[in-house]
């Protein structure tokens, strides 16, 4: 069994007629960083929070450390969580929110005073030590309930988006912290986030949910590789995957507007007696270097540039194809100007094809 184990959890809140969350299955080994991802209001929180025993489980069993939690209370449970709409103690100055929880659990003072010292330092407090949380910021308030949970030597850590306030900067480097954190302390976490970027950098395993369903879980690149549907294959990765409408015509492919593309050896049987498909494929798998147009030039296409972004490290470039707004993405040498005609090739192995109807990943 798994340090922590959800089976077939549910839950329907009252007055609703429609499930939050429906048949969750997941078991979390120990020490393990799981991430939460998922549209809005697709249940990460209200999952999080049945683990933390804030929501009371309609249906299903959750176990954490072998022992059945359901009718467990919160402060039993030997949990830290840091709330999506976390609350300080107004009252209280940075320090005294970061060290009350542990004057509750009655730790020595002087291992306090470090522990305490150790958070204010890691989440980059020291000039605010003092101060109550009205004069702090929406970002400075988010690293004190940071602080509050980290203090503790809880085996089981719950975060919901406790990044989401911070500015850009400060998010990536809080997301190093966090990790750090987490392989110095070895804390099994389960983090919610609705940005990939965050699930895919810190996560050992990503957990995708879309209406209180769980599409997909698997380590980060797994996902980003071998995705089982249509959703996860457009949830996750920056910019978004690009999807085609194609017909299958023989070894062929053929998109709206009378682009054609050979398949591999052994595709096109793998994908029939389907006709009618939907073809998706990431911006970095369209290339314009010479050496992909010599490897894959029977196949080139052509567009013109409608618009691009320029990035600095690299560039996406926009085009219509195939009757769709397509995004390439290119390194930094390769700039175009909004109305060049490029040609460009899509490399055929790269291809993901998706059932029309159920939209679920046909396995090649
Ligand atoms: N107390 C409640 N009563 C009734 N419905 C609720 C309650 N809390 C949440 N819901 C509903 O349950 C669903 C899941 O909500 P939840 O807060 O878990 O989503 P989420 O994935 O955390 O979204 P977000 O990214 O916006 O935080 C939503 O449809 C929401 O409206
Ligand atoms: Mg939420």
């Amino acid at each position: 069994m798994g340090f922590v184990e959800l089976k077939n959890v549910c839950k329907r809140y009252d007055k609703t007629n429609k499930n939050a969350v429906t048949d969750f299955n997941l078991s979390i080994k120990e020490k393990e960083f799981i991430a939460f991802v998922g549209p809005s209001g697709c249940g990460k929180s209200t999952t999080l929070r049945m683990i933390a025993g804030f929501e009371e489980i309609t249906g299903g069993e959750l176990y954490i450390d072998g022992k059945k939690m359901n009718e467990i209370k919160p402060m039993d449970r030997g949990i830290s969580m840091v709330f999506q709409n976390y609350a300080l103690y107004p009252h209280m100055s940075v320090e005294k929110n970061i060290s009350y929880g542990l004057k509750n659990m009655k730790v020595p003072a002087d291992e306090i005073r470090k522990k305490v010292d150790w958070a204010i330092q890691v989440l980059g407090l020291e000039e605010y030590r003092n101060r109550k949380p009205k004069n702090l910021s929406g970002g400075q308030r988010q690293r004190v309930a940071l602080g509050r949970a980290i203090v503790k030597d809880s085996k089981l850590f719950l975060m919901d988006e406790p990044l989401s306030n911070l500015d850009a900067k400060l998010r990536v480097s809080m997301r190093n912290e966090i990790s750090k954190l987490h392989r110095t302390l070895g804390s099994t976490t389960i983090y919610v986030t609705h940005d990939q970027v965050e699930a895919m950098t810190m996560a050992d395993r990503i957990v995708i949910m879309k209406d209180g369903v769980i599409q997909q879980t698997g380590a980060p690149m797994e996902l980003y590789e071998h995705p089982v549907n249509k959703f996860v294959a457009g949830f996750i990765g920056s910019p978004q995957m690009n999807f085609y409408p194609v017909k299958l015509e023989g070894r062929a492919i053929s998109f709206a507007g009378g682009g054609k593309v050979n398949l591999p050896e052994g595709i096109a049987e793998k994908l029939s007696p389907r006709k009618e498909l939907i073809m998706g494929i990431r911006g970095e798998d369209i290339k314009f270097d010479g050496q992909n147009m010599e490897l894959y030039g029977a196949d080139k296409q052509s567009a013109t540039i409608e618009n691009t972004e320029i990035m600095g490290n690299e560039n996406n470039l926009y085009f219509s194809f195939g009757g769709i707004t397509t995004v390439a993405r290119v390194s930094k040498y390769e700039v175009s100007e909004i109305g060049d005609t490029v040609e460009f090739v899509m490399v055929p192995h790269k291809m993901h094809f998706f059932d029309p109807e159920t939209e679920e990943t046909i396995a090649l």
